[in-house]
């Protein structure tokens, strides 16, 4: 096997194999988030190497509950070597400022790390990585999410969904909604906020922004219902309390009806179940009531 000896930044030398079609001979052993960036940054088992000026790896809080992901990065994160900080980086921005969440809390990344481009003129237009590039980076975003351990995952765009959901996910269909996943308790997928960019006019790139700021919406629902860890639903005949475990991944939910209440584990799809339920907003408002707490048998 052709070997090539890569410069790294801080002055060590790492021999790496070039354009094997598969980035996970590089994931070390016991991985960090630091450690993957840092091996990252010579990565060649792509042919996109050359065509980026630097790898763009995932980047944010190392607590981070909810993981974004784009398609890979833009012109503007080829130069600055950080996620979502040009154009699109900053409608996202916006969009996450405005359905309530803080980008500090978040980690966002890219199903691919290098830039993929076209010349045309002066300008170098961003190109779809294909199904061997997507594979090639895949153990990137895996060895992400696998440090992370994410309770939220976001697909930004048919690319991110595609590979992380299934591979005829129709965001256009799906989008705002909590699918079943084995990669995290809560994974939706969304559009891409290029895609709000190249609205044709105003007036569809208003109607856009709010669809998105709503689905984002129902991901900032989620995070503060985690981070409350408790929340109720009303119907007219029972009112169940739920109270989830992070820890343990489980929802305990308490159905009161009258006298009488049942007592079960939920199971991640029954979550989803309710978090989808379109009357969301009335039937799980997520206001803790410490005064229904004697109601609630002790785990022991
Ligand atoms: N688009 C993406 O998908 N990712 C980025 O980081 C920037 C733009
Ligand atoms: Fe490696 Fe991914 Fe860059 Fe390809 S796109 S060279 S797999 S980091």
């Amino acid at each position: 096997m052709e070997r090539h000896l890569i410069e790294e930044p801080r002055g060590r030398a790492r021999s790496t194999a070039n354009e094997t079609g598969t980035a996970a001979p590089l994931i070390p052993p016991r991985p960090t988030i630091s450690k993957l960036q840092e091996v990252a940054r010579g990565c060649r088992a792509c042919p996109l190497w050359k065509t980026g000026t630097q790898t763009v790896f995932g980047e944010g809080s190392r607590r981070a509950k909810v993981v974004f992901v784009g398609e890979q990065p833009g012109n503007d994160e080829d130069l600055a070597g950080k996620p979502f900080v040009g154009p699109a980086g900053k409608l996202l921005d916006k969009a996450l400022v405005e359905a309530g969440i803080n980008r500090d809390e978040v980690y966002v990344t890219n199903t691919v790390k290098h830039f993929k481009w076209e010349p045309s003129g002066k300008r170098r237009i961003h190109k779809k990585p294909n199904a061997r590039e997507i594979a090639a980076c895949r153990p990137w975003l895996d060895a992400e999410l696998g440090v992370l351990r994410p309770e939220v995952i976001v697909c930004l765009g048919a690319t991110a969904a595609q590979a992380l959901i299934s591979k005829d996910f129709k965001v256009s269909q799906r989008r705002g909604e909590f699918v079943d996943s084995k990669l995290a308790g809560l994974v939706m997928a969304t559009v891409h906020p290029s895609s709000i960019l190249r609205a044709p006019d105003d007036e569809t790139r208003h109607r856009e922004m709010k669809k998105l700021i709503s689905d984002l919406g129902n991901v900032a629902k989620a995070m503060r219902s985690l981070e409350v860890a408790e929340w109720e639903k009303h119907t007219s005949e029972a009112i169940a309390r739920t109270r989830y475990h992070a820890e343990f991944k489980l929802l305990d939910v308490y159905f009161t009806t009258g006298k009488t209440y049942r007592y079960g584990h939920v199971t991640a799809a029954e979550v989803r179940a309710l978090m989808n339920a379109s009357s969301l907003g009335t039937y799980f408002n997520q206001v803790f009531k410490p005064q229904h707490e004697h109601v609630w048998p002790t785990r022991s």
